[in-house]
């Protein structure tokens, strides 16, 4: 696609706050004065980000990476081609920042069937990301690949993840069984020179690898390798997805809180949180952009739950993020938006016009009831609950807000995902906590290590030990 001024103005992803004013939802809005006064406080936020952006030392290396990758692309652009020609099968082994980045593009810019269509109709190899080291979905996933004609992307930026490494261990283990030579079916995305891919890839002779760079964060790291290779192999326009993103970069360039989408949204989370809306529902009305709802959550959750300020002071902050799917949560969670606690801010994830329309046919004219149906689109219909929804939320006084794609697609998605990261960014400068560490993540990998024995950590591994069920409490 090539991107003109008039293209990037129709392809522009847009911020509707209404439903989160006291214009529409009276004394359980927010006002205008309350918003006057966090301007100073968004300044300063969006000030922190400017000032400190492309810093590694800070984990900010994510916001040059719609700009710093040319060469990076035009490699991963070849490796792909490779991949394709070479391969059936193309498994994603990471977990976390390392999967639900590829999961989110896979699903949002792929047929929602890929691997169920016909090599002819599809752009790449089947597509497998395994995020988890449940047995059962280890087995059964190598029931349906056969590792001769499989490439395994291994992301880890530390290499010392206990789940990925896992599995390395078992893919590499069946490909020697299977007369292969690993080096040749697999692809590292890990740090440039630390971490235990590396010394594994200078065993087996150099394994084609990308790096994860220093300053990148897991959670950031879609733009990065971590995401562009999975992507490029099932052809995603990965320069596309970068120009989104460097068009968002540049709409938020502005402090100006009404002009800046990325930080009018952590501005008004923000109120809302303190607020004491300590839950964040993402839904959005599209099956493509489902997975955006997970990896959004770990961003969002692995930013913000923090339990000490920049400054030291214990703080406890964060908010849970809850996905929900349109519509099909309307039937399951939409009572409780509607009627339950006044804790949650939900925001809609909408879309301008789907690639697809689905005409209703007529049918049916003698019952009124279903009759009404035909001759509209399931467009209209996905459109008219996500409006009919938003508008039974402000009715009943809810915090809500919607974000727009005018379509799903490259340039819409790294809008989407650089929105998303500014915004966690300005949120975490509010918060004056470290956006960009993760204390719970590496406590919950440090005790696993403990207790299958990894060499170093006997003392936790005895207090783990210690810390068995309670039979007085087994019911
Ligand atoms: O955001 C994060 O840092 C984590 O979710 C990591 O991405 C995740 O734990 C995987 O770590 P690694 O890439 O080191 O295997």
């Amino acid at each position: 696609m090539r991107m003109t001024d008039e293209l990037r103005k129709a392809l522009r992803v847009r911020v509707d706050y209404t439903n989160m004013t006291d214009k529409y939802l009276g004394d359980k809005g927010i006002s205008q004065k309350t918003l006057d006064a966090h301007k100073k406080l968004a300044k300063a936020a969006h000030a922190y980000v400017a000032e400190n952006r492309g810093k590694d030392e800070l984990f900010m290396g994510w916001t040059e990476l719609p700009y710093n990758q040319d060469e990076i692309v035009a490699d991963i652009l070849e490796e792909a081609k490779k991949i394709r020609r070479n391969f059936d099968n193309f498994v994603v082994l990471g977990i976390g920042g390392s999967a639900l980045g590829p999961i989110m593009a896979f699903n949002a810019l792929c047929h929602l069937h890929y691997n169920d269509l016909p090599k002819s109709k599809r752009k790449g190899p089947k597509f497998f990301v395994e995020d988890n080291v449940d047995p059962v979905r280890m087995k059964e996933l190598l029931d349906v690949i056969d590792v001769k004609k499989t490439c395994f992307n291994v992301i880890s930026k530390s290499g010392a993840t206990s789940e990925t490494m896992t599995q390395y261990l078992i893919i590499s283990d069946l490909l020697e069984k299977a007369g292969e030579n690993v080096k040749d079916h697999v692809v590292f995305t890990t740090d440039a020179a630390k971490g235990n891919l590396v010394k594994i890839s200078k065993k087996l002779g150099g394994v084609k690898s990308y790096v994860l760079p220093d300053g990148v964060g897991g959670r950031f790291s879609e733009l990065s390798p971590v995401g562009l290779l999975p992507a490029a192999v099932l052809g995603i326009d990965i320069k596309l997805l970068l120009k989104g993103a460097a068009y968002m970069d540049k709409l938020c360039k502005t402090s100006d809180l009404k002009k800046n989408p990325a930080l009018m949204c952590a501005t008004l989370q923000y109120i809302a949180m303190n607020d004491g809306k300590n839950i964040g529902v993402l839904m959005p009305y599209s099956d493509n952009l489902r997975t955006v709802s997970d990896w959004y959550a770990q961003l969002w959750a692995e930013s913000l739950g923090k339990n000490v300020t920049l400054d030291g002071t214990p703080c406890n902050v964060g908010q849970t993020p809850v996905k929900a799917l349109g519509v099909t949560d309307q039937h399951s969670q939409v009572q409780l938006y509607t009627e339950g606690p006044y804790d949650k801010v939900v925001t809609f994830l909408s879309v301008g016009s789907y690639k697809e329309k689905s005409p209703i046919p007529h049918g049916c004219e003698d019952i009124p009831d279903v009759g009404f149906l035909g001759g509209h689109t399931m467009e209209e219909l996905i459109q008219a609950e996500n409006k009919a929804t938003a508008y039974a939320l402000t009715k009943a006084g809810r915090l809500n807000y919607t974000i727009t794609l005018p379509e799903v697609n490259e340039f819409t998605l790294g809008q989407l995902l650089f929105l998303f990261e500014l915004q966690t960014a300005y949120a975490g400068a509010m918060f004056n906590i470290n956006t960009f560490n993760q204390p719970g993540v590496e406590a919950g990998k440090k005790a696993t290590f403990a207790l299958l024995g990894k060499p170093g950590y006997a003392e936790q591994k005895a207090e783990l030990d210690k810390a068995a069920s309670d039979p007085a409490y087994v019911i």
